[in-house]
C-alpha cells in the first residue's frame, strides 16, 4: 500500500501521525544527542529527562493526586492479572471479581492461583453484552480489593459508572480507555493500562498505585513483581522499555497540546455516537452491546451472516481500512476508534458501510 491506511485494530494501534513524524526526524539522532532514544542509556541524563517528563506530563493529563505512584512497567497487562493479587491480596487472600468479558475473565482465571476469588457479578449469560448492576451487598467487606475491567476491548463495553465499592479498594484494568475520559483517580486504588492502544508502542503498562497499598508483598515474591521495586527505584530498577516510553511521552505532550483528555474525550464521543447512530439507524448492521454501556473505542458490530462479515471486513481491507474484524473468540466485526484515529477515518467507514448495505441487503 502506497498510502497510510485508516487501521481500526484493537492494538497496536494508530498513533497520532505528528508523533511518529517527529520520531521519525528525531529517530537517527535525538535532539542532537547524537544518539537515538533506542541506543541511548538509560542511566543517561538525557533519559531521567524523557522518563521524568512523560510521569509528569501523564499526571497532568490525568489529575494523579499525590499520595498516588505512577509505575512504567513490562509484561502487558497480562502480567498485571497476576501483580495485582500478588501484591494486593494479601491481607484476607480474598478478592472479587466483576466480569463483563474476556479479560476481566482472565484476571479472575490468573487472581484464583493466589486466594480465594469470588465472581460477584458477571454478564456472561449474555455474552458480556450489557454492565450488570452491582449492589454494595454483593461484595465481600473482607475482601482485598474489587476488580474490574473499566471497558472491554473484545466485547465493545463500558463501565459508565464507577461502582461504589464503599471502603474496599478498587482495581481497574484501563488498558483499551485511559485517556479518553477524564476520570477521578482518587475513586481508584490502582489503575492499569497496557501502552499499545492510546498511548504507545506496545512493551510498556502503566500502573497507577495508590502509596498505601505498595510494600505489602509477601516475602517470596520475585523482585520484579512486587511494586515496591518499581516505585523505590522510579521505574528503572532493570533497562526499562526506553523507546516506548519516549513515543508515550510524545504522545502525553500531543494530548495536552490538543486541549487535554476533556477535548480527547469530546472527539472519542463525537466518533462514537455517528457510527452506533449508524448502526442504529440500518436494518442491516446491528451493535452487540445495550446502548447504556457501549464502548467508545471499541465499537462491535454483526451482520447477522459470518459469511458476510468475512466479505465486509476483506472490502473494507481492499479500501484502505483495516483490522476490521472481530477478535477471534467472537467474530463479526469490530471498529476500535482509539483518540489517534481521525475522525474521516470514521467518516470514511461508515461511507463504506452505507455501500456495503446497499450492494448487499
Ligand atoms: C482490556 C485489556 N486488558 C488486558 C489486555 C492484555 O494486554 P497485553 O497483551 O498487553 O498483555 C488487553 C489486550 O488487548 C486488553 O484489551
Amino acid at each position: 500500500m502506497k498510502e497510510r491506511v485508516y487501521n481500526f485494530s484493537a492494538g497496536p494501534s494508530m498513533l497520532p501521525i505528528e508523533v511518529l513524524e517527529d520520531a521519525a526526524a528525531n529517530l537517527t539522532n535525538y535532539k542532537g544527542c547524537g544518539t537515538s532514544v533506542m541506543e541511548m542509556s538509560h542511566r543517561s541524563k538525557e533519559f531521567q529527562q524523557i522518563i521524568d517528563d512523560a510521569e509528569a506530563n501523564l499526571r497532568k493529563l490525568m489529575n494523579i493526586p499525590e499520595n498516588y505512584k505512577v509505575l512504567f512497567l513490562q509484561g502487558g497487562g497480562t502480567l498485571q492479572f497476576s501483580m495485582v493479587p500478588m501484591n494486593l491480596m494479601t491481607k484476607n487472600k480474598k478478592a472479587d471479581y466483576i466480569i463483563t468479558g474476556s479479560w476481566g475473565k482472565k484476571a479472575a482465571k490468573e487472581a484464583a492461583k493466589f486466594g480465594d476469588v469470588k465472581i460477584v457479578a458477571s454478564s456472561e449469560d449474555k455474552n458480556f453484552s450489557y454492565i450488570p448492576e452491582i449492589r454494595a451487598e454483593d461484595l465481600r467487606q473482607d475482601a482485598d480489593y474489587v476488580h474490574i475491567c473499566y471497558n472491554e476491548t473484545i466485547h465493545g463495553v463500558h463501565f459508565n459508572k464507577i461502582p461504589d465499592t464503599g471502603d474496599i479498594p478498587l482495581v481497574a484494568d484501563m488498558s483499551s480507555c485511559i485517556l479518553s475520559e477524564e476520570v477521578d483517580v482518587s475513586r481508584f486504588a490502582l489503575i492499569y493500562a497496557g501502552a499499545q492502544k492510546n498511548i504507545a508502542p506496545s512493551g510498556m503498562t502503566i500502573v497507577i498505585i495508590r502509596e498505601d497499598l505498595i510494600g505489602n508483598a509477601p516475602e517470596n515474591c520475585p523482585v520484579y513483581l512486587d511494586y515496591k521495586t518499581h516505585a523505590d527505584k522510579g521505574s528503572m530498577y532493570n533497562t526499562p522499555p526506553c523507546f516506548t516510553i519516549y513515543i508515550a511521552g510524545e504522545v502525553f505532550k500531543h494530548i495536552l497540546a490538543m486541549g487535554g483528555v476533556g477535548e480527547m474525550h469530546e472527539r472519542d464521543v463525537r466518533k462514537a455516537e455517528k457510527l452506533y447512530n449508524y448502526i442504529d439507524s440500518s436494518d442491516f448492521y446491528k451493535a452487540a452491546v445495550s446502548e447504556k454501556d457501549r464502548s467508545l473505542m471499541n465499537v462491535v458490530f454483526v451482520t447477522g451472516d459470518e459469511a458476510l462479515d468475512k466479505e465486509f471486513v476483506a472490502a473494507a481491507r481492499e479500501e484502505g481500512m483495516t483490522n476490521l474484524n472481530g477478535h477471534r473468540s467472537v467474530g463479526g466485526m469490530r471498529a476500535s476508534i482509539y483518540n489517534a484515529m481521525p475522525e474521516e477515518g470514521v467518516d470514511k467507514l461508515i461511507d463504506f458501510m452505507k455501500r456495503f448495505e446497499e450492494e448487499h441487503k
